[in-house]
């Protein structure tokens, strides 16, 4: 029997598709070991709030398939003040919750393992953004179903593109981070990839491009991630057109890669993860997050995740370039 009695589960910063997989499974694995399971409304916030909610079977019905998160989200820089974590392990132990489990990124990941930290209250991630850049893991949930929504976009703006013999710079998301732009753009065949890790010139994209033009080319995709600033595609567009009067068309893809069904493999990536996460506090783990790596689900400390920034390998952006010659 588990020590354990009660459970809080919260989805943190952007929201993934997928998310509700994870809170389903947390939520039945939990009540199967009859542990209560508490949702946590609004992320953080919702800590701060007192914004609780007791879990049932039937809280979770009918939610696996559904984007977003049941459980609300968002990005609290109150959190960041040590006075408001006190405050909020102050709350946490008044509902009699003992362990919590944090869907969410690396920015929730830095919350929960202060928390853990300084009140001492057990915590496990799970890792769930789109972005596929937490250090320590191979995979994050919500990246596949953003990499197919994003694929099928491009899909489509190449068959216009084809039409009317068309450059077209097309933006996806990724503040500080290309994996997305990367896997988008070797699955589409896109001519060039910008993303912050490994920068390309202006020069370089424009050397492919006519390259492509002299075999008889008469259109191209390139793929940009947004970096620190949505809207950079037009940055760059500009920066073309007055390099070499091509006229680039520039659509922003934004915040339709966070919606949408979650494909079967983030669905059975998180159902694994959140069973993971109940098992590892009532094993009585503390201060883990739970990552894949060779296809097998792994459990580090949480502070590991944070130490680095994760980096996309450079051989894929070379197969882009070479493959789309
Ligand atoms: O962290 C996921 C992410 O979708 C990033 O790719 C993107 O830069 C950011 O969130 C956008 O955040 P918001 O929805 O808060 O504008």
């Amino acid at each position: 029997m588990s020590k354990l009695k009660n459970i809080a589960v919260f989805t943190s910063g952007g929201d993934a598709p997928g998310m509700n997989a994870a809170v389903r499974a947390v939520v039945r694995t939990g009540l199967f070991q009859n542990i209560a399971i508490t949702g946590v409304i609004g992320g953080f916030e919702g800590f701060i709030n007192n914004y609780f909610e007791s879990m049932q079977l039937g809280s979770v019905a009918n939610i696996i398939q559904r984007g977003g998160t049941i459980l609300k989200t968002g990005r609290c820089p109150e959190f960041k003040k040590a006075e408001v974590r006190a405050k909020v392990a102050e709350n946490i132990r008044n509902q009699g919750i003992d362990g919590l489990i944090c869907i969410g990124g690396d920015g929730s990941f830095t919350g929960s393992s202060l928390l853990f930290e300084e009140q001492g209250i057990p915590i496990i991630g799970i890792p769930g953004t789109i972005d596929n850049d937490i250090h320590g893991t191979d995979y994050t949930i919500g990246f596949d179903t953003a990499v197919n929504t994003a694929v099928e976009a491009v899909d489509r703006i190449r068959d216009t593109a084809a039409s009317h013999d068309r450059l077209f710079i097309v933006e996806v998301m990724g503040r500080n981070s290309g994996f997305l732009a990367l896997e988008v753009g070797l699955a589409a065949g896109a001519e060039e990839v910008f993303i912050p890790e490994f920068p390309v010139t202006v020069d370089q994209a424009l050397e492919k491009i006519n390259r492509g033009i002299k075999r008889g080319k008469h259109s191209s995709i390139i793929i940009t991630a947004e970096g620190q600033k949505p809207g950079r595609a037009y940055d760059l567009a500009e920066n073309i057109r007055k390099k070499s009067g091509f006229e680039a068309k520039v659509c922003i893809l934004g915040h339709i890669q966070r919606g949408g069904k979650p494909t079967a493999q983030d669905r059975n990536i998180a159902s694994q993860m959140g069973a993971a996460a109940v098992n590892a506090l009532v094993e009585g783990k503390k201060d883990l997050f739970i990552g894949v790596e060779n296809n097998k689900l792994t459990f580090k400390p949480m502070t590991e995740s944070l130490q680095q920034q994760r980096k996309p390998d450079k051989n894929l952006l070379k197969l882009i370039q070479i493959l789309s010659c």
